[in-house]
């Protein structure tokens, strides 16, 4: 069945992969040569980001003009009806009339799915709260997949707060469907990754194995880092007590590691010294989010090149 609506990346099955894969490899051979198609020229889309966002706004931006789409967009709650107190159903009703797909961006956990059922067209999740971000696994796994050639049979290793990085979280639900997986979550004891997400790897004979220290990593094939997520703290001398602790420094890096990514913002999680190891994928991994998110807008719309 057509994929209508992304609210999780329990969605992502391997079948939906592959269609997105092979859309992106297109989108990205049409940015490097003519730049733009007129694909979703009679299209219009509307962005409702209510947290920050940089990249994940940007590559929607880019990618929606790229396919020759228009776009309505609400960014922060200041200047929208929000501040009046309206609810988020009744604003993705009314916003669902002025577009053909929405994206959006929403504070809590569980929005998304509360939006989705307001909106009467097509919707994606863009993060919502410290749950999920469905469409950066996409862009996650199209990287390794682009950089390493498999998902399948590689060891990776998650960093340092699986509790609250959404990124994290969707990206190993979609992971988990690969066949001889293994996942190290290295984290402060405090911010250890969530049991429903232990028991959904588990269910699915993913090695499952944690840590507290980055000393501690295992042979990861792939390190995949997201900074602490302070603005999620409900208890902000914890951020503090951690904040410079995890700091992945070349030294620090196994010899049996490919690639490092990193969803970013990039705060204090990784040292700029990284940055020179060919290694190091983390922007090749942010501009992927154009083509990915092509990829899902033309998939969405119905539309294929
Ligand atoms: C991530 C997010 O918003 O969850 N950023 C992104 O979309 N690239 C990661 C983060 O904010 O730490």
């Amino acid at each position: 069945m057509p994929l209508e609506r992304l609210i999780s990346a329990r969605q992502l099955t391997i079948e939906v992969l592959h269609d997105i894969f092979q859309r992106a490899r297109k989108m990205r051979a049409i940015c490097q040569n003519s730049g733009r198609t007129s694909l979703l020229a009679d299209k219009m889309i509307g962005l409702v980001f209510l947290e920050p966002s940089s990249r994940t706004l940007l590559s929607f931006q880019s990618a929606a003009q790229r396919l020759g789409a228009g776009i309505v967009f609400i960014q922060g709650v200041g200047s929208t009806s929000f501040e009046k107190g309206e609810s988020l159903s009744d604003a993705i009703k009314v916003v669902s009339g002025y577009c053909d797909l929405i994206v959006a961006r929403l504070p809590k956990s569980g929005d998304a799915q509360i939006a989705s059922a307001a909106s009467s067209v097509p919707f994606i999740n863009a993060g919502d709260g410290g749950n999920e971000h469905p469409t950066q696994s996409l862009v996650d796994t199209f990287t390794i997949m682009e950089e390493l050639g498999s998902l399948a049979n590689l060891d990776y290793a998650f960093g340092f707060d699986p509790l609250q990085s959404r990124s994290i979280h969707s990206l190993c639900l979609v992971l988990s469907q690969f066949e001889n997986v293994g996942f190290d979550f290295i984290s402060p004891p405090e911010l250890q990754a969530p049991g429903w997400l232990i028991e959904q790897c588990q269910s699915r004979n993913v090695r499952v194995s944690q840590s507290n220290a980055l000393s501690e990593l295992k042979n990861p094939d792939v390190i995949y880092l997201n900074r602490l997520q302070e603005e999620r703290f409900p208890d902000r001398s914890l951020f503090e007590k951690y904040r410079y602790e995890y700091r992945l420094t070349p030294e620090q890096i196994p010899s049996s590691t490919r690639l490092i990514l990193d969803p970013l913002p990039r705060v204090d999680e990784i040292a700029l010294s990284v940055d020179e190891l060919p290694i190091a994928g983390y922007f090749r991994q942010a501009q992927n989010g154009v083509y990915i998110r092509m990829a899902l807008l033309s998939m969405l719309l119905g539309r294929t090149l």
